[in-house]
């Protein structure tokens, strides 16, 4: 008489494969754990590259990232989005001026909150995602007055924030980067005529904050006008020699 697995052997056999499925499940969760944090500082890396004018340093950072895809270990519906991430990588890396790759850069942040808020992860916009350092520099009081570089430490800060919001896709703390960039100013009364720059940088500056502002009405053209901000950014370091990778 062929003699039955007991209830205690049946239990054993279910809780067995449960746990090995876990296991694999885990297993892939590391994996695309490990891959973010490495899209995130590349992606960074290239963004900041942009900023200083330094566009074979963002055209590295961007293969790096290229390199990793596509990731084998998404879930099957974040894989079918990863496709259109995959297009923004190439757009930007196609391109060959500053201002068209800080454009397509923009594009690409975006595109990492689009599979983020497709999926529904509600990823906590922490100190280490955002801004080195987690409270804006001055306080968030008015930086009228302060030096030129302490207020680009502002526009520094509230870039990091807009691009850090972008990638977790909150709306809320995009739009409290941009209000951040707006207190850092250089022309604190709209008018070049005040800025401490040249009048031919003082309309760059300008041109930053209505990108800026640009953005944050434009919740569909947002990763763009972001984008086009950094490439601006980038512009007025090069007219007048300087910006974060002179110093
Ligand atoms: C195709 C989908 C997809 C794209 C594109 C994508 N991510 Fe993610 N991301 C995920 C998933 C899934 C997780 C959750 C991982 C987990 O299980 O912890 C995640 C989590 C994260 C986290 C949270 C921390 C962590 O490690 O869990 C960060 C930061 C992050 N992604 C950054 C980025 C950046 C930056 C980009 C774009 C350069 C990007 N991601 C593009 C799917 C994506
Ligand atoms: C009007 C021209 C102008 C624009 C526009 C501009 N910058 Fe600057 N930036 C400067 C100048 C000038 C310096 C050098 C300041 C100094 O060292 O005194 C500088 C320096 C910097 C520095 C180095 C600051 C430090 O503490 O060493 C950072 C970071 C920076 N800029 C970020 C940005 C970002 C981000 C943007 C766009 C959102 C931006 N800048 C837009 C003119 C500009």
């Amino acid at each position: 008489m062929p003699s039955l697995p007991s209830t205690a052997g049946l239990l054993w056999l279910c809780l067995s494969c449960v746990t090995s499925q876990e296991a694999r499940l885990d297993a892939r969760e590391e994996v695309v754990d490990r891959a973010m944090s490495g899209h995130l500082g590349e992606a960074r890396r290239a963004r900041d590259a942009v900023v200083g004018g330094d566009l074979a340093g963002a055209q590295e950072a961007l293969a790096t990232l290229r390199g990793r895809l596509p990731l084998g270990s998404l879930a099957p519906q974040q894989a079918r989005l990863e496709v259109g991430f995959i297009q923004a990588v190439e757009a930007a890396r196609a391109t060959t001026d500053l201002p068209a790759l800080g454009e397509s850069l923009g594009q690409v942040a975006q595109a990492c909150g689009a599979c983020h808020l497709a999926a529904g992860l509600a990823i906590p916009l922490d100190a280490e995602l955002a801004a080195p350092s987690a409270t804006e520099p001055g306080g968030g009081a008015a930086t009228a007055g302060a030096t030129v570089a302490a207020r680009m430490d502002g526009h520094m800060w509230a870039t990091e924030q807009m691009w850090a919001a972008l990638v977790v896709g909150d709306d809320i703390a995009f739009q409290e980067g941009a209000e951040a960039l707006a207190r850092s100013s250089l022309v604190p009364s709209g008018m070049p005529a005040d800025a401490p720059v040249p009048p031919l940088a003082a309309e760059l500056e300008v041109r930053v904050h209505d990108l800026a502002a640009l953005a944050v009405r434009s919740p569909e053209a947002r990763g763009r006008h972001l984008g086009q901000m950094l490439g601006t950014c980038a512009q007025c370091h090069q007219l007048l020699g300087t910006g974060p990778a002179r110093r």
